[in-house]
């Protein structure tokens, strides 16, 4: 028997139009099986997802999604005939094959199983639609579904309300840091030096709970009192002043400088006001933005980049995710919006996505939105605003 929750997603899957879902549906749909597995376990869930795909979506879906997304089915069928076999070949076949429902029985295994060769599956696309994906993510045949819906890019700033991305943040210490926080840390420190950041003035864009706050006072040696941030939430603000205020009591120093006020502050940064505030920082080395110029769409982010652009910093770091869904616009490349900007790339590298031992779930169930994320290091266009030219010029 099909779980409640999963029947009533068939229904709705089977009558509405395409056209009127959107990837932010996701957020439901992963929130009904999650509590559809904590009822029933796993195994009933993985043939509820088989039964979602095989009643609820048309075939001609799936013939759709093959013709749009060749160089992703391409390189599927690729991986599943390389060395070493495993379990999940026989699945992404059948996926390619037209028989979805199959594939995530077949993927399922590795839930009862396990698996030791995955090697190959972190692969990274690096052309196509999905460049930047890995193969683990791209054989959820629940990712070409929610692939195929509309991304819903409507101002998606009108929804940052405060109950979103109210995650309680996870204890940072150099044990608990991700792979990612990791090799994030180790590909800044490389591109521009330890000596840089300990050095360095930062304005935390968007700095939601204070992560990007720890890994930069705690890891890569800035300085909690040449460290700013604004977010639109105050309840985020106060928590990411509390991170660099307990990191600068762990270095006994005392932040010092502009008071604590002026570089911890709500900030919309659409509102008219907003430059001013902005401005009364002063100068800084280094914005830095994670996952916030994602937040604006392409009319907005021209007027973004100019507000975050008013301290003429030396670099911006922009480390943002390459697809989009419901309040996210991903950008594979936004250079041409950073030259107009007076910025240009300097160097890229796109993160390896993540999946931890405890994750085999995330390779067959529908997820909120599949991400990946490109670190993003731009530095100014020389001669690019008057201070420049002057310099230039000799004034
Ligand atoms: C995806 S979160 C990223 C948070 C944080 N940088 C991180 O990576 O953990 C985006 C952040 O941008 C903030 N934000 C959204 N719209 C904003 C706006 N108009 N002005 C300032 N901040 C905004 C949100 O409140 C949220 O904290």
């Amino acid at each position: 028997m099909t779980h409640v929750l999963v029947d009533a997603l068939i229904e709705h899957f089977r009558n509405t139009p395409r056209d009127r879902m959107a990837r932010g549906d996701f957020y439901r749909i992963n929130h009904d099986f999650v509590a559809a597995a904590r009822d029933q376990g796993f195994n009933a869930t993985i043939e509820d997802a088989a039964r979602l795909l095989e009643d609820g979506v048309s075939p001609s879906l799936w013939a759709e999604t093959s013709r749009q997304r060749e160089a992703t089915h391409l390189a599927l069928r690729q991986v599943a005939g390389m060395a070493p076999e495993t379990v999940l070949d026989r699945a992404i076949l059948d996926f390619l094959n037209g028989s979805p429902g199959d594939a995530v029985r077949g993927i399922g295994e590795v839930q009862r199983q396990g698996i030791e060769s995955f090697g190959k599956y972190r692969s990274m696309l690096n052309r196509g639609h999905d460049r930047g994906l890995a193969i683990w993510q791209v054989m959820n045949p629940f990712y070409f579904l929610w692939a195929s819906l509309p991304v819903a890019r409507t101002t998606p700033s009108d929804r940052w309300r405060e109950d979103q991305f109210n995650n309680t943040p996870e204890p940072t210490t150099e044990s608990t840091r991700s792979a990612n926080d990791r090799m994030l840390v180790e590909f800044l420190r490389g591109e521009l030096g330890s000596e840089f950041w300990s050095t360095t003035s930062v304005l935390d864009c968007g700095c939601g709970h204070g992560h990007t706050a720890s890994l930069l006072i705690d890891e890569l040696g800035v300085d909690p009192s040449a460290y700013s941030a604004f977010d639109l939430h105050e309840k985020r603000v106060e928590r990411t002043r509390s991170v660099a205020l307990s990191a600068a009591s762990n270095m006994s120093a005392t932040p010092a400088g502009a008071s604590i006020d002026d570089r911890f502050f709500p900030l919309d940064i659409l509102a008219d006001d907003a430059p001013k505030r902005i401005q009364a920082l002063g100068e800084v080395d280094v914005v830095f933005s994670t996952s916030f110029t994602n937040v604006f769409d392409d009319t907005q982010l021209p007027l973004i980049l100019k507000r975050m652009t008013l301290p003429k910093p030396k670099v911006i770091v922009d480390i943002s995710v390459t697809t989009s869904w419901g309040f996210c616009i991903g950008r594979i490349d936004p250079s041409a919006a950073y030259r107009a900007a007076g910025y240009q790339l300097r160097v890229s590298r796109l993160e390896t996505p993540a999946l931890e031992a405890n994750e085999t779930h995330r390779l067959w169930m529908p997820q909120r939105y599949w991400s990946n994320r490109n670190i993003l290091i731009y530095e100014k266009i020389p001669g690019s605003d008057d201070r420049d030219l002057g310099k230039q010029l000799g004034a």
